[in-house]
């Protein structure tokens, strides 16, 4: 299988999972777009859910689709998400946030009793890292909030470059406004740790490690589907 069918396999199984009458929160990037492609046909075909989506152009494409959308004021409690990952380990430990949306995504996955990640074999990974973490700060202090991200990267062990995300010789603006910071760590040993000390980083919004927020990775893989669960509960 090649990486998009890989990833298209992925998104099939995730559609298995879902329910009549489920609150689902819908992921971005383009794992997550051909989940919420097979969702819209269900839906036509009249399966009845409701969902919250986790970005701008996640939300265009699924009222595009007719998918029935709402809110999370409206509904803050959601049965499964289903998103992609930019990396993922046998933990299920993830950096997310390649495609900018990581804090609607976090608080989305986090409202939601389950979290379905779909992913290709590439983003499978033994050790966090290789992809650069995205850390997403608001525009007030950036330069401070940097310095301060450094520190927190350093205080971890890890080490390595901190830049602005752009885009069209721009800084990259999230859809919540905010910048990102992308830190290329090469490798980080202890995701956990790196995730507490970001989030108590002031002018950090949030970062890209979603710890124990994932319950099931559906990965596509050249000899086919492969499924990895974890209790996110445990020690
Ligand atoms: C967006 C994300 C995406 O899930 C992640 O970047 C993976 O994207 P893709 O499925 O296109 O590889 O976190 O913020």
């Amino acid at each position: 299988m090649t990486p998009d069918e890989q990833k298209q396999a992925a998104a099939d199984a995730a559609l298995e999972h879902v329910e009549q009458g489920m609150r689902l929160g819908l992921g971005t990037g383009s794992t997550a777009a051909k989940f919420v492609d097979g969702l819209g046909k269900k839906v036509a075909a009249g399966l009845n859910v409701v969902c919250v989506a986790t970005s701008e152009a996640t939300h265009t494409q699924a009222a595009g689709l007719g998918i029935p959308l709402t809110t999370l004021d409206e509904t803050p409690e959601l049965d499964l998400t289903v998103d992609g990952a930019d990396e993922l380990d046998d933990n299920l430990s993830l950096i997310k946030g390649g495609g900018g949306a990581l804090l609607r995504e976090k608080i989305v996955a986090t409202s939601s009793q389950r979290m379905i990640v779909i992913a290709d074999a590439s983003k499978h990974v033994a050790t966090l890292g290789r992809f650069p973490l995205p850390v997403e700060v608001i525009p007030f202090g950036q330069e401070a909030t940097r310095r301060k991200i450094k520190s927190a990267v350093t205080a971890c062990g890890c080490e390595g470059g901190i830049t602005l995300r752009m885009h069209d010789g721009d800084a990259f603006v999230t859809d919540n406004g905010n910048f990102i910071y992308d830190c290329a760590l090469g490798r980080i040993e202890e995701p956990e740790t790196l995730a507490r000390f970001l989030s108590s980083t002031a002018g950090v919004a949030d970062h890209g490690l979603f710890i124990r927020t994932a319950d099931i990775a559906l990965i596509g893989t050249p000899e086919g589907l492969r499924t990895i669960k974890v209790d996110k509960w445990h020690e």
